[in-house]
């Protein structure tokens, strides 16, 4: 699959119906995000806030978790929305999350348009830290 082939529309689509879903009492800023995994699926998840406000799962907490749990693979593209279904940036700790998890060519949508990994996360450390 080449980057024009990347459903971005049916990205953003499943990362909304997932903002939908957030549960954000404290901060009342629901965030969606969803990812096209290497196989074709596509993943999402959102965010979930703790009373004890340093807890809260960020969105893509739970789209790494279902990651895992539906098998595993990896991430083609990205998109993350806010509240009103706008793109919105992953957090840093968040970019760390999804290059555990980045196929050799993923891509996110951004602000600025489409970026690769690399441009979102420069001179990651990573799993090849450790081996
Ligand atoms: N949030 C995410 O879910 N993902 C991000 O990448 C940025 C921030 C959430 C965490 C918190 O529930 C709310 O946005 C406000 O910070």
């Amino acid at each position: 699959m080449t980057d024009n082939d990347i459903p971005w529309e049916d990205l953003a689509a499943a990362a909304r119906t997932a903002m939908a879903k957030a549960y954000v009492p404290y901060s009342t800023y629901p965030v969606g995000a969803a990812a096209l995994l290497d196989d074709g699926r596509i993943i999402s998840g959102c965010n979930v806030e703790n009373a004890s406000y340093g807890l809260t799962l960020c969105a893509e907490c739970a789209l790494v978790s279902a990651l895992a749990m539906s098998g595993g693979g990896r991430i083609r593209a990205f998109s993350c929305v806010d509240g009103e279904g706008n793109t919105l940036m992953p957090c840093g700790r968040c970019r760390q999350l999804l290059y555990e998890f980045r196929a050799p060519d993923m891509v996110l949508m951004t602000v600025s348009g489409i970026r690769t990994m690399d441009e979102v996360l420069p001179d990651a450390f990573g799993p090849q830290h450790l081996a």
